[in-house]
């Protein structure tokens, strides 16, 4: 696989979709030669990650300012749509992209199997289904 990917432009988006090891072996290889546009569809979520954080957060919603408290244990997508939010989402597992939402401000944990690893660095969007907040804060467009 690093072979195969070996001599890429840099600033080439690279796609994969298969079973979970040979998606592994392509981000492993597509991080070896350092390619930061790497995209890949996953049917079941990465076992590897937990949906659910522990440790309680807490959501402003841009549009309206109000505040959505995300206690230990429950999921972001599942505390706004408790509080009244009609949230796209398909899957819940972080593998579909249906429920991805613009960070305003905060630093999101990411859990999902969507994003690209520049695309986790930037912070500029996040799965609510499966991600969480690395601080005490998130700012979402919603
Ligand atoms: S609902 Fe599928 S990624 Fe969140």
């Amino acid at each position: 696989m690093k072979a195969m990917l070996a001599g890429q432009d840099a600033q080439t988006h690279l796609y994969c979709c298969g079973p979970g090891p040979m998606l592994n072996a392509f981000e492993a290889a597509c991080e070896a030669h350092g390619y930061p546009n790497v995209h890949i569809e996953r049917f079941a979520a990465d076992p590897s990650t937990e949906s659910v954080q522990e440790g309680e957060y807490v959501v402003q919603l841009s549009r309206t300012g109000s505040l959505v408290k995300v206690p230990s244990g429950k999921s972001l997508l599942d505390a706004l749509l408790e509080a009244g939010l009609d949230v796209e989402h398909s899957c819940r597992e972080g593998v579909c992209g249906s429920c991805e939402t613009a960070v305003l401000e905060g630093c999101p944990d990411h859990r999902d199997s969507v994003l690209s690893n520049s695309e986790r660095a930037s912070n500029k969007t996040m799965m609510v289904c499966v991600s969480g907040c690395k601080g005490s804060r998130l700012v979402l467009d919603l």
